[in-house]
């Protein structure tokens, strides 16, 4: 059996033979016999934008593996930084190059105070962490002129550094302004998990401690959000990126992307979800809403996985080790029965949705003490090194820049009419 397709131009009666490789074909090949027609495809649901070797997803199996090593193992024996290193480097790092990285990260971790005090206090008191999030990230371009550029390898490296160390300074100070406390500056002697949480949460002790299950916990959630191939945030890196724009603007459009409740504002949607559902017994009436089109059950469904989502998983086992540290959050039993509910309830199973991601993560971030306000900034920071790796192997690959066509539907040509006369 040959791996190819044949498609008939019926018009013509022409045809053309088509290879399918990798499970995908060619589209530049497909013009080749219909030159004027367009691949009308507008959220992208059958179109494989990319070719890449990081992440692989198998959404019909629950399979999720970074450069082949399975999300379960690396969950398990893995931290952070290690993970950021092979989804950039793509292979794990030696005990020596993973040291020399993680002290090339450590030592990057600081904000320039002037920027940081500039762009903060240029907000209302109240402002929402992931737009100072993103419009920080965006500034930092203005620090780094040299990153503009983007074909020098080493130059690369160095954002690639500086954005990893960086990004969750950035979003501990927006939180620390979001809740005006004073900054608090990196602690380089700390791991990446526990330096962020010191940030987050240090107060007026002279060094911050927290239980090794918690630092623990918040890497391991890191791990499982660091990449997910070509998801909403991460085409829109690519998007932005094959314009050349550096590597700052890059990430910036991507965390405008994952802002948005459909990605990954979904865990604050799920928070609030919960708490608006208030008690275990509403669970039932709040389903048979969702059925009847009265919203949607955030926390499930995916474009990818028809299947429990293998996060998930990892997520549901690792919140009941936080909730033996921190004490139960009361909103797990909501969760839980609209689990049971929904599962068993052939709306959902006939559409194949199942707990995602974000479903028991806010649980946990918020046993852990994070305000659902910073959820979303909580998935920015590991995302960042999907995000440049994507973005680094975009332009080690021979890219155009990202340029769609359209159907065109609105009216024909027609006259000016004068405001008078209309
Ligand atoms: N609750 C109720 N119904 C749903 C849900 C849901 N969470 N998700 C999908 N459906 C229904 C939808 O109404 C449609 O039904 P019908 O065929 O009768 O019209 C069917 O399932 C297919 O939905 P879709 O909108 O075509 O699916 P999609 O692939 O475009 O959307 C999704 C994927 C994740 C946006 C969607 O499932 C959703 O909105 N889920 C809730 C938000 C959420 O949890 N997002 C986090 C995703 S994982 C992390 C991340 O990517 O950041």
């Amino acid at each position: 059996m040959s791996e190819s397709i044949t498609i008939t131009d019926n018009r013509t009666g022409e045809s053309l033979e088509i290879p399918i490789v990798d499970g995908g074909v060619d589209a530049a090949e497909w013009r080749k016999l219909v030159p004027g027609l367009w691949f009308f495809d507008p959220s992208f649901s059958t179109t494989a934008a990319a070719s890449s070797a990081i992440t692989e997803l198998d959404g019909e199996n629950g399979i999720l593996r970074y450069r082949g090593y399975p999300i379960e193992q690396l969950a398990e024996k893995s931290t952070f930084l290690e993970v950021a290193y092979l989804l950039i480097q793509g292979e794990l790092p030696t005990t020596d190059q993973l040291a020399s990285w993680t002290h090339e990260v450590t030592t990057h971790t600081y904000v320039h105070d002037d920027f940081r005090k500039r762009v903060f206090d240029a907000y209302h008191y109240d402002a929402h962490p992931m737009g100072l999030l993103t419009s920080s990230v965006a500034g930092l371009s203005t620090f780094y002129p040299e990153a503009k550029e983007i074909d020098d390898p080493d130059i690369r490296m160095q954002q690639i550094i500086r954005l990893i160390a960086k990004m969750p300074t950035l979003a501990a100070s927006a939180y620390r302004f979001s809740i005006g406390m004073p900054y608090v500056f990196p602690d380089n002697d700390l791991d990446y998990a526990t330096n962020f949480l010191s940030m987050m949460f240090k107060v007026a002790e002279p060094r911050f401690e927290c239980p090794e299950a918690i630092s623990r916990a918040l890497d391991i959630l890191f791990i499982l959000h660091a990449d997910h191939e070509q998801n909403c945030s991460t085409t829109a890196a690519r998007v932005v990126g094959s314009s050349h724009a550096d590597p700052y603007s890059t990430i910036a459009a991507a965390c405008a992307a994952l802002y948005g409740p459909r990605h990954g504002g979904a865990n604050e949607a799920v928070l609030r979800m919960l708490k608006g559902i208030g008690s275990y017994e509403n669970v039932e009436a709040f389903i048979d809403s969702v059925k009847h089109g009265d919203g949607r059950l955030m926390g499930f469904g995916h474009r990818v996985y028809k299947h429990y989502d293998p996060r998930a998983t990892i997520i549901k086992k690792a919140a009941y080790e936080v909730f033996d540290v921190t004490g139960q959050n009361p909103l797990l039993d909501i969760a839980l029965k609209l689990e049971e509910v929904a599962l068993a309830d052939d709306y959902f199973v006939s559409r194949k949705l199942y707990p995602n991601v974000d479903f028991y993560s806010g649980l946990i971030y918020e046993a852990l003490g994070f305000t659902k306000e910073i959820f979303t900034v909580l998935f920015a920071i590991p995302r960042t090194a999907g995000w440049l790796s994507h973005w680094s192997e975009m332009l080690e690959q021979d890219s155009r820049i990202a340029r769609p066509r359209q159907l065109y539907s609105g009216v024909g040509v027609r006259d000016y009419v004068d405001i008078a006369d209309r």
